[in-house]
């Protein structure tokens, strides 16, 4: 079979897509919840570590856009997304700042850390047979982010979607300690991994459950600084606009 070229250009697309995330519109997103709730601010010493750095710009990004000097740590599995996140961190001589391993969070020795960051893998289906696997975040989204807050960090910035049961995790974050101290919401189109069928079917029924918030094009991503201790509890303002949908 000969392909046009355009069929081919559409093809190797699709094939880096597979192989690593890109979302500029969430990752630029998760960068500027970064930059505003995190990184602005905040002093020099404290060390921060990342789950799942993906291609490194939202963490470049920000780190070039805010007045932090200290040091982020960011773990990515997928070693192609993690050798151009390097590459990247190096390009911009940010190095120094931004430490990347290719290794898996839960596996590596990580550094002694106040802060933990993430855009993590959201994406509910039954199971991980998805354009991307790596994006798969258990039965209703949430298994992973669960888990990066059992860690107990005193603060931690992680993407949450509308439409992996928003109000699960936060009832699991408060038997974890936290509660919501900022955050910022935005409307987000489905895109290439979110329109997989598999997470559509499954976010379909999470809906009559109750669980998963969207409309037909469009769905909320927040960017959520939980905390162990809030000098006001956002949690019910979070609750009623992620819902909102
Ligand atoms: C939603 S993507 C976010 C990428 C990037 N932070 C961004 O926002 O553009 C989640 C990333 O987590 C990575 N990942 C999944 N499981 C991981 C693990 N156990 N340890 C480290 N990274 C992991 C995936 O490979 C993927 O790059």
């Amino acid at each position: 079979m000969v392909l046009s070229s355009n069929a081919r250009r559409h093809g190797s697309a699709e094939k880096s897509l597979r192989e690593v995330f890109f979302c500029p519109e969430e990752s630029n997103f998760y960068s500027y919840c970064l930059e505003s709730m995190v990184l602005n601010n905040r002093v020099d010493r404290d060390a921060i570590v990342e789950f799942g750095s993906g291609d490194g710009s939202p963490v470049i990004k920000a780190l070039l856009r805010s007045d932090f000097n200290g040091k982020v740590h960011g773990f990515e599995l997928n070693a192609s997304a993690c050798k151009i996140a390097i590459a990247r961190a190096q390009e911009y001589e940010l190095d120094q700042h931004y430490q990347l391993y290719n290794a898996s969070f839960f596996e590596a020795d990580r550094p002694i850390a106040s802060v933990i960051i993430s855009n993590p893998p959201y994406l509910p289906a039954i199971d991980n047979k998805l354009y991307q696997p790596l994006l798969h975040g258990g039965i209703d989204g949430i298994t992973i982010t669960k888990k990066l807050l059992e860690l107990g960090y005193d603060e931690a910035l992680m993407m949450v979607s509308s439409y992996s049961n928003p109000k699960g995790l936060v009832d699991f974050a408060a038997q974890q300690g936290y509660c919501v101290s900022n955050f910022l919401v935005s409307p987000l189109p489905f895109g290439y991994y979110s329109s997989d069928p598999k997470v559509k079917s499954r976010i379909a029924e999470m809906r009559e459950q109750q669980e998963a918030f969207y409309s037909s094009q469009m769905y909320c991503l927040a960017g959520v600084l939980f905390s162990q201790r809030c000098e006001m509890d956002l949690t019910e303002e979070f609750l009623q606009v992620i819902t909102a949908l």
